[in-house]
């Protein structure tokens, strides 16, 4: 494999409720290379959600590590942390998350406000993936006046705005149409190759899963590739 961009070792979750104890991620070893697009299918409930917040520093594992560009995230401080899920990775959400009251450009430029990029620099930036993004017409509008595959080009575009190195994608299609889906499971794909951003991708959706390189199944919490 290239270069690693994200490993895994032993990775575990367990969630403890009342008297149960849920093994949610069950001892994962998961290596993504540089510009790997990866996708992870399973049942509902298998832990997809849970071991892909893991690897976006979301949530704390209970044991194992994830090494991400080499680093022990397990180690970081919290802002280092902070500063490596903003500069370094990307989210995209089945319900989109942008900001209500912010335009398209708004919701892109955030990101790279927030780590600093001067003004004209993120403006640029953000028309420019916009653009690419088929949303040159959209750029003053706010998620209620775009559609459900237009609001998720603009969590995307912002998902880009700091030129991560992995994508993390829980279930983007689960709010579109058939035909929207396609076309934002072929953009991804595209920019996959284009930016060679690695992608992991969770969906329940077959077509979907077959735009990654890799397909990763999971069920109770551990991986079986396939
Ligand atoms: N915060 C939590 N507290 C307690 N249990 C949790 C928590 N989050 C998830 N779980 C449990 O962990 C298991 C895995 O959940 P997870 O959300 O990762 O599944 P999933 O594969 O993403 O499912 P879906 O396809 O429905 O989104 C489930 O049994 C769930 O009930
Ligand atoms: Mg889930």
């Amino acid at each position: 494999m290239n270069e690693i961009i994200v490993e895994t070792r032993n990775l575990t979750k367990v969630f403890s409720v009342g008297e149960s104890r849920i093994s949610a991620v069950n001892g994962i070893d998961l290596t993504i290379g540089r510009g790997e697009f990866v996708s992870i299918m399973g049942p509902s409930g298998s832990g997809k959600t849970t071991l892909l917040n893991l690897l976006g520093g979301l949530d704390y594992p209970s044991s194992g590590s994830i090494l991400f560009e080499g680093q022990d995230m397990g180690k970081l401080k919290e802002r280092d942390l902070d500063n490596l899920r903003l500069r370094r990775m990307g989210f995209i959400f089945q319900t989109f998350n942008l900001m209500p009251i912010f335009t398209a450009l708004e919701n892109v430029t955030l990101p790279m406000e927030i780590a600093g990029v001067p003004r004209d620099e993120r403006l640029a930036k953000a028309k420019s993936l916009l653009t690419q993004l088929g949303l040159s017409e959209r750029i003053y509008h706010r998620p209620h006046q775009l559609s459900a595959g237009e609001n998720q080009r603009v969590a995307i575009a912002r998902a880009l705005a700091n030129s991560p190195s992995l994508l993390l994608a829980d279930e983007p299609t689960g709010n579109l149409d058939s035909r929207t889906t396609e076309e934002i499971a072929g953009l991804l794909k595209q920019l996959n190759s284009e930016y060679n951003i690695a992608i992991a991708l969770v969906t329940h959706d077959v077509q979907v899963g077959q735009v990654a390189s890799r397909t990763l199944h999971m069920v109770d919490g551990r991986l079986q590739q396939t």
